[in-house]
């Protein structure tokens, strides 16, 4: 699927707008504070009914609206499949409504399934520079699309851990409710590791190649730790830090501890590596996990990219768009001055879309 249409309301200064065309490549252009991240934020929301900035919604609707929609086109990418319209409304107090196909759906994941958005902006740094948590959500993203098992499990692992922790603080030390919930918690754990083991076999080699065309001499290793010694089974290292467990009153072991680690001579990337650097290997972890998901899941992705060209020089600029242009992914980017994106040498089979912002309207270019 690809979106074909869209229509935003109230999102940020984005009063109303309408995009009738949308193309494989779409480039929004404009002044500072036009609206170009806006309609980002636009086609985030569409896909997972969240902003990009976090769980508040009163920075994200127009100071004059209590909501905003996103309306967009689904276009099937072969010929088999069917046109379906989206909607996502938010309000200011909260609460979301989604209608697929002209029907109201309850569940956020049939959303995400349909609508697989990657999102690079200057937030994503975080993978790199920030704690476990960003990269545990980057690599559960990757095996959500392409295993089917693995949400039931992270769901049934989070539930055993949280009522593990609640039965360490309650002081339940030698009973029966922490054994009952260390068989669920193993069980499920094993399963979510698994996924994120066989899911992270196939990223490294597909990452790498990205990354070498990006930044050939870079040193970097990407490794998966899955949160308990790689020696041992998680039931003994659960039983071996039963006290620690207790006394701390949380698990200190388990997937939910995992971490995908990029270092550089053994010291953290994001603690070596220069801002544009950081950006192009973000950049190649993103496009990484598009690849996998394009060729295993057999979905199409949108990838969203702020301002592209802020701290990446012409070369880099120019070896990205080389890669973007090679994935089968439908882009949405943002940049000051079009030509640098318009100009690059994208495929003749590529449709490329420009589009002004000004003010939070839009002309097609
Ligand atoms: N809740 C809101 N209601 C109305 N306008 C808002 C609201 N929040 C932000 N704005 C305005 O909307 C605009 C949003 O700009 P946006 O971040 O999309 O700009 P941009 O084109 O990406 O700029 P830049 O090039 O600086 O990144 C800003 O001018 C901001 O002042
Ligand atoms: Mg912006």
């Amino acid at each position: 699927m690809k979106l074909s249409s869209l229509a935003i309301s109230g999102v940020r200064n984005i009063i109303s707008a309408k995009i009738a065309h949308l193309g494989d490549v779409n480039i929004f252009t404009g002044l500072n504070g036009a609206g170009k991240t806006s309609i980002l934020e636009s086609i985030h929301i569409l896909g997972l009914a969240k902003s990009f900035r976090g769980s508040q919604l009163q920075p994200v609707i127009h100071y004059s609206s209590n909501t905003c929609t996103v309306f967009g086109e689904l276009e099937p990418t072969d010929l088999e499949g069917q046109h379906v319209a989206v909607g996502v409304k938010r309000a200011k107090k909260g609460g979301h409504k989604i209608r697929i196909a002209g029907q109201d759906e309850k569940s956020l994941v049939r959303l995400a399934e349909m609508l697989p958005i990657q999102l690079i902006n200057a937030a994503t740094y975080l993978l790199l520079e920030g704690g476990p948590k960003q990269r545990r959500q980057f690599i559960d993203w990757g095996v959500f699309h392409v295993e089917q098992e693995f949400y039931g499990a992270w769901r049934r692992m989070q539930r055993a851990l949280k009522q593990r922790n609640g039965a360490l603080r309650s002081g339940q030390v030698h009973n029966t409710p922490l054994a009952a919930w260390d068989n669920e918690f193993i069980e499920a754990a094993l399963t979510v590791d698994t996924a994120r083991q066989r899911y992270f076999a196939s990223f490294e080699p597909v990452f790498y190649d990205l990354l070498t065309q990006l930044l050939p001499d870079s040193g970097l290793v990407v490794s998966y730790e899955r949160g308990w010694h790689s020696d041992l089974s998680l039931d003994a290292v659960l039983k071996e830090a039963k006290q620690r467990d207790f006394k701390r009153g949380f698990t200190h072991y388990g997937p939910h501890r995992a971490d995908l680690k990029l270092t550089i001579n053994g010291l953290a990337a994001g603690q070596v590596l220069s801002r544009g650097q950081q950006k192009l290997v973000v950049c190649a972890l993103k496009l990484a996990q598009c690849q996998l998901m394009i060729r295993g899941a057999a979905k199409a992705c949108i990838l969203l990219i702020d301002d592209l060209p802020a701290e990446i020089d012409h070369i880099h600029q120019a070896k990205l768009c080389r890669l973007l242009d090679g994935l089968n992914l439908q882009l949405f980017m943002t940049c000051v001055e079009a030509a640098d994106l318009a100009n690059q040498p994208w495929s003749d089979e590529k449709n490329i879309a420009v589009f002004e912002l000004r003010k939070g309207e839009i002309t097609a270019l």
